[in-house]
């Protein structure tokens, strides 16, 4: 495989119940992928093993070209609860990362690094107040300034936006994705949000219910990529996509074993590109990831 990350025949087995088995997944650089799936299928199972902390019972993951032995400071994560260290300021905290990327770096620079981070997620002014005096979606920006600040090959987010109110949610997508697309940062996200996952994804992993899960295909966003979360739903082909992942969670991912389509392939899960509807051209294709 030639993809940027590559996770080769993955297992993650805890005594005599495997997670899921043989899982292959491909992403490439600048890529923003989402997985979604439902609650213990094992996407933070998938999640902790690219971040390294986590191995893998068999399989290998590889990240240009190299293999994943631990954790790196070019695999950044952003937790669900943003595990900020709370005797620390916010500069504080995000000047921990940035040193720790760069130790031999002078004061200065790791304070404008820091600095800099912080501005990017809108918390500029703030760098002085500790985790305590902070609102959850101002803690969670402070994850991702720290996570962002070392500039890491990857972006690994678990589910960043999910204990935040609707409003700051929506705020934060904004940012993250304004973030992201400017920078072609690569990113794996999970979520169980289907709408964000159609706003910020390029490719959308649908996982099947575990144990033994597996991936049951790939979901390309054919959403044009200058969508904003106000004109979504106004975009046409939102609601074919949304209904197909939907469909997915409700039924398909419950007894995609028994109905696997024929041929499917763990090793090339297939890419499905639903059509943009126009009068004449609005049922689903699917294609095979590797016959183009
Ligand atoms: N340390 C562990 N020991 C035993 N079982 C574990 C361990 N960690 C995870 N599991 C099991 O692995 C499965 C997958 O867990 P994982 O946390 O990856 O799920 P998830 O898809 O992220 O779920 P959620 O959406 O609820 O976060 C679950 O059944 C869980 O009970
Ligand atoms: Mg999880």
């Amino acid at each position: 495989m030639s993809e940027f990350i590559s996770i080769e025949g993955i297992a993650r087995r805890f005594g005599q119940q495997a997670v899921f088995e043989d899982l292959w997944l491909g992403i490439p650089r600048g890529n923003f992928t989402c997985m979604i799936g439902h609650s213990g299928c094992g996407k933070t199972t998938v999640l902790n093993i690219l971040a390294g902390l986590d191995r893998p019972s068999d399989g290998v993951v590889v990240v240009d070209g190299t293999g994943i032995e631990g954790p790196s400071l070019d695999r950044a994560v952003v937790f669900q609860s943003h595990a900020l260290l709370p005797w620390r300021s916010v500069l504080g905290n995000v000047a921990f990362a940035v040193s720790s990327r760069w130790p031999d770096a002078p004061r200065a620079e790791v304070e404008q690094r820091a600095r800099a981070a912080i501005a990017k997620v809108g918390l500029a002014g703030s760098e002085a107040k500790r985790p305590a005096e902070l609102s959850g979606g101002m803690k969670q920006r402070v994850g991702i300034a720290r996570a962002l600040s070392i500039e890491p090959k990857i972006l690994l987010m678990d589910e960043p936006f999910s204990a935040l109110d609707a409003l700051t949610r929506g705020t934060l997508q904004d940012e993250v994705r304004r973030i992201c697309t400017q920078t072609d940062q690569t990113v794996f996200m999970i979520t169980h949000d289907v709408d964000e996952a159609i706003y910020l994804a390029d490719r959308i992993v649908l996982m099947t219910n575990g144990p033994g899960a597996e991936i049951a295909e790939i979901v390309v966003n054919t959403l044009p990529r200058a969508r904003t979360r106000a004109d979504l739903h106004h975009q046409p082909g939102f609601y074919e996509l949304r209904n197909h992942l939907i469909d997915f969670l409700v039924t398909r991912s419950r007894n995609f074993r028994d109905h696997a389509p024929a041929g499917h392939d763990r090793r090339h899960p297939p890419e499905v590109r639903l059509a943009i509807p126009h009068a004449d051209n609005a049922s689903p294709t699917q294609e095979n990831a590797h016959a183009s």
